[in-house]
């Protein structure tokens, strides 16, 4: 029997876009940026779990970044607004609803017509 992965039981999952419109030098600077600054925080992967992602489909609105388990989209990140969500969603809980562009609503049944 194969052994399965071991995932520690992290608070939050953050997904941040690294297609080519939202990081068009292609050098992920956004990425690294978010890790460095959850680094200087004292936050660890064990709480704040950070994958890139490519393209999420809504270029126009780039840069974009989700966090679950909030299901919310943030557009049009830059350095700034990464300290904002940092500070105020990660750290202090409250979603920083002027950078939302979509909060998922997970109510209905599988299966249904929304
Ligand atoms: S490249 Fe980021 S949403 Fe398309």
């Amino acid at each position: 029997m194969t052994m399965l992965p071991t995932i520690v039981n992290y608070q939050r999952h953050v997904i941040i876009c690294a297609g080519k419109t939202c990081d068009s030098t292609g050098d992920r600077t956004l990425v690294h940026y978010l890790k460095s600054e959850l680094e200087a925080r004292g936050i660890g992967s064990d709480r704040v779990r950070v994958n890139r992602a490519g393209c999420l489909g809504v270029c126009t609105q780039g840069a974009i970044m989700c966090i679950y388990p909030e299901a919310v989209w943030y557009c049009r990140i830059d350095q700034a607004s990464i300290d904002r969500i940092i500070d105020t969603h990660l750290i202090g809980g409250d979603v920083v609803t002027d950078l939302v562009m979509h909060r998922n609503q997970y109510d209905a049944p599988m299966g249904s017509q929304p």
